[in-house]
């Protein structure tokens, strides 16, 4: 059994007691409206309780607030809180409400929703305004606003299509009828179905084809059951049930799925854009001996000649597993930094993890942790401590206002470029917190003990020199005195993130309220590591700030991942910074990028795979995501490896990751698979531009490029279920093989034209499945949809890195829609600064035999356009020479003026 499977039982479920007091519920009172003032943009009132309380699981709250705002004229934000306002807020420093300067003059305009709502009992809907639809609707339910429960139901048509409520990985399209969507993050191994993974997105799309799309977000980041059934009327619903918090509620009117995700991006912010090496392929894995073995892998990528542009290191290279140390046996400080020159010498780059648990032990970490005072605690004053990877251990404060400086100074020192591991780029895991001690941990270092944590790593090798393809690499000597190197910019991103924490909690308000059970509340959650507190940090500790981690559990990751990436700007300052977190909070696509987590190498995960990736770029905002290729835990297999190697290679982020224990699954391992990696790898790269392009656009406009079918094809009622074929870009669209031992694909086309990628020949779609036959394992079914044009890189020769590949001019593969018209587009930077004063934006068209390139071209492109291939029954391929710094047109040869 793999070391890691000890630590991440699957929970008897029957542990979760969903005992959701429905006859207490029901005779709920309920708030009646008054006071309500109208004003330009929405409205105002109190809500005051109905009647006698019932307080079913907490004590019902007398007084609240209500205020709508039409923020924009395609947002509606409705904000139920209390009076008081001592009830937890989601704080400003995490989640930033979106700027007044958002609002695009509303109140001049028409609003696209309608809010109405019922004074007694109070009740609210939300509408069309152009069709009079309702979206969202209360009615017949009555709020319950309590110190430990809120209840919120909105009616919604009969089997509805619904998408988000993540982290998950159920099918894309929601079960509509006795569903339950816990949402806690959680350490969630082999990411079992119907169970709250690592991440809390709590936003959904609500699909209905032909009247439209819109899209619900409840900024909240308390533990929920969302509840999608039919009551005993066979009424259909959606039901929030939160153990805290407030009613945070955006509506966002659509009407095109796409719109949806660009409104929703607009609140939780745009996402990070990040550098053009990112999108190279990269390995990793769990259980790689030593800095040998890992220069190993290197080199045996080149040997098989798979580009190969990020090696990545898993906490193998920590001392005994302590973040911000090596292992001085098997990573000593000269020869990783030998290896990390090497890589950089080659335009490669390197990868290493970072967990927040510092061990509890005399280490550099700890001992200036503990200095500054930055680690959690218990209530009674003594250091919180769980047991994590290096054993006993204790959890960073994110809240703590010395943590930005004590973590950036970690950064600044152990990463540091002259004297330490140089890495270009960032891996953080175990966030969620991950705890592998139950609650309530009373006793870390016996836990610690009984299960062998940490391991005693395997011995150093006698003869670590003899290294095929490294002669002498590891023989120089290089400095390992670390310093800390603080700079000016540290000091200013400290500064910032002291204010906003302290902002947060002006005047003591929005701190929660006192009196709570924080260990287990009264709703008890659907959690599938069982109370609120185990697996994870325990939930009554209070925050140096005074927030709870009961309320803001959900945002540890988060708040990490936004820190650690300014830790890497602290280092790089003027580089994008890449950082690739598990656990993740709504807005979280704003700072980093994220991967599934531990997936299984079954056939079944590499199919959920597709639509857990999708729920991340095309509606969470996060579109730097992939999963664990070839599947993380379980011994793959060489079929399901080869497949995986080609799916992934239409995942924005592209690694091949596996478990400790497992069998090797490096892409070269099997000559099949290195075939289809070759393969894959290279139409990946040939179309690196293309998705860098659409990326880039996605991080401006918020327009998501990797869908489901149904963001294209909005009034498709059968697109609206399809959950394994995606676009990727709005111009190609994926179809791979889903089943061991299939070579053939039934691939849904919606009723237009699209082209086969390899051969270039039309299909005309007509609503139908189709049958694609003969897909080898080293193979994919791409087709192009017409009307598009796809920048497409030339050769293939010496494409060992990404850099290589910028070398390449393009040829513009033209897709004329069933209008014989074609458009396209195409971005150029230089890849990687934080701030670009020199770009080019390119677009073309296809009509009538003539190809025109316009656009904006402040860059000086060192490459030109140098070819057009026009697909159809006869595939027209043509030389062409146009410069990427200018407008200009070609007509084609042989195509009628
Ligand atoms: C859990 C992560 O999900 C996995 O990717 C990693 O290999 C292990 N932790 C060990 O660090």
């Amino acid at each position: 059994m793999a070391a890691t499977s000890l630590f991440w039982p699957l929970l008897a479920l029957s542990f979760v007691n969903k005992a959701l007091c429905q006859s207490s519920v029901a005779q709920c009172p309920g708030y009646k409206a008054t006071n309500v003032e109208e004003h330009s943009r929405g409205l105002t009132a109190d809500l005051t309780l109905a009647g006698a309380p019932c307080n079913s699981y907490g004590t019902d709250i007398e007084s609240l607030r209500l205020e709508v705002d039409y923020e924009t004229d395609k947002r509606l934000h409705v904000k139920i809180y209390d009076a008081d306002e001592n009830v937890y807020q989601v704080p400003e420093s995490v989640f930033p409400q979106p700027a007044l300067d958002d609002k695009d003059g509303a109140a001049e305009s028409t609003p696209d929703l309608k809010f109405s709502y019922e004074e007694s009992p109070f009740s609210f809907a939300v509408s069309r305004a152009s069709s009079g639809e309702t979206l969202f609707n209360t009615s017949g339910n009555n709020l319950i606003f309590q110190s430990q429960y809120v209840n919120l139901r909105t009616s919604l048509p009969q089997n509805p299509n619904l998408y988000g409520l993540g982290e998950h990985s159920d099918p894309l399209r929601l079960n509509t009828t006795n569903y339950i969507r816990t949402i806690w993050n959680r350490d969630a191994y082999m990411i079992p179905a119907g169970t709250n993974l690592y991440g809390a997105h709590p936003v959904y799309l609500d699909h209905r084809g032909e009247t439209g799309t819109h899209g619900v977000f409840l900024l909240n980041s308390n533990g929920m059951d969302v509840k999608i059934d039919q009551d005993d009327d066979g009424e259909q619903y959606l039901e929030y049930n939160v153990i805290g918090g407030i009613v945070d509620l955006y509506v966002f009117a659509g009407p095109s799925p796409k719109d949806v995700s660009a409104q929703y991006a607009q609140v939780a912010g745009l996402p990070a854009m990040v550098p053009y090496w990112g999108f190279g392929f990269h390995q990793c894995r769990y259980g790689y001996r030593d800095i040998y073995e890992v220069a190993a892998v290197v080199y045996n990528y080149s040997k098989a000649n798979i580009p190969l542009e990020t090696m990545w290191t898993d906490i193998d290279y920590m001392d005994h597993r302590k973040v911000f140390t090596l292992d001085q046996e098997r990573f000593p400080l000269n020869t990783v930094r030998a290896l990390v020159d090497y890589l950089h010498q080659r335009d490669q780059h390197y990868i290493v993890m970072v967990d927040p648990a510092v061990a509890s032990s005399d280490n550099g970490a700890y001992n200036r942790g503990v200095e500054k005072d930055v680690f959690l605690r218990r209530q009674d004053g003594s250091l919180y401590e769980g047991a994590v990877w290096p054993g006993p251990t204790v959890f960073p404060d994110w809240f703590d206002p010395n943590t930005p400086e004590y973590w950036i100074d970690e950064f600044a020192r152990f990463f540091d470029p002259e004297t330490g591991v140089d890495i270009d780029a960032l891996w953080i895991d175990m966030n969620e917190a991950a705890n592998f001690c139950d609650w309530p941990c009373s006793d870390p270092v016996a836990f610690a003990e009984q299960n062998n944590l940490p391991p005693e790593p395997p011995a150093a090798r006698q003869n670590p020199y003899d290294l095929p393809g490294f002669p002498s690499l590891f023989q120089q000597g290089i400095s390992s005195n670390a310093s800390n190197t603080g700079t000016d910019q540290r000091r200013a991103v400290v500064t910032v993130r002291q204010e906003a924490v302290s902002n947060d909690n002006a005047n003591g308000k929005r701190l929660g309220l006192p009196g709570r059970d924080l260990i287990d509340p009264p709703y008890r959650i659907g959690n599938a590591a069982g109370s609120l507190s185990n697996k994870t940090i325990n939930t009554d500790l209070i925050h140096a700030n005074g927030l709870t981690e009961y309320d803001t559990h959900n945002l540890y990751g988060t708040m990490m991942s936004s820190l650690s990436r300014d830790a890497m700007l602290n280092r790089r300052p003027d580089k994008r910074p890449l950082v690739i977190t598990r656990s993740t909070f709504a807005g979280a696509g704003a700072h980093v990028a994220h991967w599934l987590g531990d997936n299984v190498s079954t056939w079944a995960k590499y199919r959920v795979s597709i639509s857990q990736m999708l729920a991340f770029a095309s509606i969470f905002q996060m579109p730097m995501v992939g999963s664990d290729a070839c599947g993380f835990t379980g011994n793959t297999t060489e079929q399901l490896c080869s497949r995986w190697a080609m799916l992934a290679a239409f995942n924005p982020f592209y690694r091949n990751h596996n478990e400790y224990g497992m069998i090797p699954q490096e892409f070269y391992r099997w000559e099949s698979v290195a075939e289809a990696a070759r393969k894959a790898i290279g139409i990946r790269y040939s179309l690196l531009d293309y998705l860098y392009t659409a990326f880039y656009r996605q991080t401006v406009t918020g327009e998501p490029f990797l869908m489901p079918m149904f963001f294209v094809y909005p009034k498709d009622a059968r697109a609206a279920s399809i959950n394994t074929q995606f676009f990727y870009g709005d111009a190609i669209l994926v179809s791979p093989v889903t089943e061991e031992n299939k070579t053939e694909v039934e691939a849904y086309f919606p009723d237009d034209l699209f082209y086969d990628w390899y051969t270039g020949l039309p299909l005309r779609g007509k609503g139908e499945v189709v049958t694609i036959k003969d897909v080898g394992h080293a193979d994919i079914p791409l087709h192009v949809r017409g009307g598009s044009i796809v920048p497409v890189r030339t050769g293939s020769e010496g494409w060992n890195t990404t850099a290589q590949l910028r070398k390449s001019g393009f040829q513009l593969v033209v897709a004329p829609g069933l209008d014989g018209k074609a458009e396209g587009s195409l971005y150029l930077d230089d890849g990687e600064s934080l701030e670009q004063t020199a770009t080019v934006d390119a677009k073309f068209t296809y009509e009538n035999g003539q190809v025109s390139v316009g656009g904006t071209f402040t860059r000086e492109a060192d490459v030109r356009i140098e070819g057009v291939k026009v697909l159809g029954e006869e595939v027209v391929e043509q030389t062409i020479d146009l410069p990427l710094t200018e407008s200009g047109s070609v007509r084609l040869d042989g195509c009628a003026a």
